[in-house]
């Protein structure tokens, strides 16, 4: 196999401002009819993902894994999923996707491994005391029988699950998800392999799953709220803020000091790739919100996830308290912020907060400094997809007893064009069901359309690219409407480019001279110094 040259115009920071396009092969595009998409999918749509005009594709693993928890239970780190392709497979993707000049960030998930891993195996076999179990978090049961600890799992039930001999292994996820223990040397020195592995074939980055989760301290000691603690870490549960902030930081697994010694190690490891401008981003949940700096302290990582938009509603108060706390947040660091409003974990935005609020709210963010994650689908305004409970496949729907429905609704694959479900995702049975009413939403339906949520993204990314990323900070516009900050309408300013959100159902008209960039809905009629932006919409002005 070729080790893939990299043709990427050179900007050693280039994931600051990035959009990042979140893709899961297995909802992409299925190219033999199995139900599932593939690499040979993903290398037909490369000009697709080209024309939109994103800079940097994320895929969640796609690695070897029985897909018990849609492959962040992973069963070898160095081998492709054969459901999805080969390595070659993979290779000729990332060739073509630095071809068209687009990055590739994959994801690394080192918090756990699947049970299917040749390390649990062995440890199974191996048995109590031995150097494979080290590998793991594995202790006897209390003197009554009870697990080692109170803990309970992410997804519902006990965290701790016993084997023949009667020992737990600790799994903060699904049983299915050993933890690694990160104490053990074995664990870092593989995953440093695993690192060079996928740098040497040409990735240019990578997702690290749980980054705040990799050291847990006190695994032998009850946490005094266990329950509190696993419901206070869930975004869909109703908790008293105070109750949720004063639960956070008591987290005895999450965003402990250690981690920060495994990620100055790593950064050594990428800045040794020199030329390649290799970047990594965290997936870190904590609180305070302060403490996520320290993963992009200048040793560490590149990038952090701010999930704030994810549950935010779409109100003005919230919305500017969120963003512009996140840019004095990394500012006070030198790093710029990350947005996102879906991913494969969360409802898909525009259900979550409606189809023209999403298209407003999309393009607002979109004009902000720091980098994007849109999630495949998202350019489409694809809502959740309704899933019958016997399809569903989400772990959190199984270990919580169908309580909760799990994240299933927002990884149905993608309708790309014809009339009537799959929409040419697949000739077979879709992994997921496609909803029939999908037929106004396709890609072939939207690219021809100029008003279409697609050509909006489009025309927005390329505006992006030509009149913002290099543009100056962001000045928060006093409502023009009525005098400071407004229920109706938000506004900032960056450099030459002026944005504004109207909120209402109603047009607001605003003194301002400018031309019109782009408007995520509605007719904007502009003349004498007055522009009237349409209800629910978002404008982008050029001064
Ligand atoms: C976060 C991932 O985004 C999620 O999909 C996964 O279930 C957990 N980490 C466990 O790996
Ligand atoms: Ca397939």
């Amino acid at each position: 196999m070729n080790t893939s040259t990299i043709t990427l115009s050179s900007d050693p920071e280039w994931y600051r401002k990035a959009v990042f396009y979140e893709v899961m092969v297995r909802s992409f595009l299925d190219t033999n009819g199995d139900g599932y998409g593939d690499f040979r999918g993903m290398i037909d749509k490369l000009d697709y993902l080209q024309w939109l005009g994103i800079d940097a594709i994320w895929l969640p693993p796609f690695f070897q894994s029985p897909l018990r928890d849609g492959g962040y239970d992973v069963a070898d780190y160095r081998e492709v999923l054969p459901t999805y392709g080969s390595t070659a497979d993979f290779d000729e993707f990332l060739q073509g996707a630095h071809d068209r000049g687009m990055r590739v960030v994959i994801d690394f998930v080192i918090n756990h491994t699947s049970d299917q891993h040749v390390w649990f195996q062995e440890a199974l076999k191996a048995g109590r005391g031995s150097k494979e179990r080290a590998r793991f978090h594995f202790y006897d049961a209390n003197s009554d029988g009870t697990p080692p600890n109170n803990w309970i799992s992410l997804f519902g039930g006990p965290s701790w699950t016993q084997v023949d001999d009667g020992q737990f292994y600790l799994h903060l996820f699904d049983s299915s998800q050993p933890d690694l223990n990160w104490d053990n040397p074995d664990v870092a020195e593989d995953f440093e392999k695993t690192l060079r592995f996928w740098l040497d074939l040409g990735a240019d980055g990578f997702r690290i799953d749980v980054a705040h989760g990799l050291v847990k301290e006190d695994v032998l000691k009850d946490h005094p709220d266990p329950q509190g603690l696993s419901d206070a870490l869930r975004l869909d549960m109703p908790m008293d803020p105070e109750r949720r902030y004063a639960l956070l930081p008591t987290v005895p697994y999450f965003d402990r000091q250690g981690v920060h010694e495994i990620y100055r190690k790593w950064r050594t490891i990428f800045d040794s790739y020199g030329s390649r401008e290799v970047m990594a981003v965290a997936e870190a949940w904590v609180h305070p919100p302060v403490n996520a700096t320290r993963y992009v302290r200048a040793d560490e990582l590149h990038q952090v996830f701010n999930f704030d938009l994810l549950d935010a509603a779409f109100e003005a108060e919230q919305l500017y308290g969120l963003m512009s706390a996140a840019i004095d947040l990394m500012k006070s660091v030198g790093a710029l912020p990350t947005w996102a409003l879906s991913n494969h974990d969360s409802p898909r935005v525009a259900s979550r907060i409606g189809d023209l609020q999403s298209r407003a709210l999309a393009l607002f963010v979109l004009a902000l400094p720091g980098s994007c994650y849109v999630f495949a689908g998202q350019e489409l305004g694809l809502p959740d997809g309704v899933i019958p409970d016997e399809a569903r496949q989400d772990p959190i729907y199984f270990r919580t007893k169908g309580v909760q429905k799990g994240r299933d609704g927002a990884r149905v694959p993608l309708p790309w064009k014809g009339e009537t479900a799959p929409f040419g995702f697949t000739s077979g049975k879709p992994w997921l069901p496609l909803q029939e009413g999908w037929k106004d939403l396709t890609v072939e339906k939207q690219e021809s359309d100029p008003r279409s949520t697609l050509n909006l993204y489009r025309n927005a990314l390329n505006l992006r690219a030509e009149h913002l990323v290099n543009n100056g900070e962001v000045e928060w516009i006093e409502s023009p409407v009525h005098g400071g900050k407004s229920a109706s309408l938000l506004a900032f300013k960056r450099g030459n480019v002026s944005v504004y959100m109207n909120l209402s159902d109603l047009p607001i008209e605003i003194e301002v001279n400018g031309k019109l960039l782009v408007v995520s809905s509605g007719i904007v009629d502009g003349r004498d110094g007055k522009v009237t932006i349409p209800p629910v919409s978002t404008i982008w002005l050029h001064h």
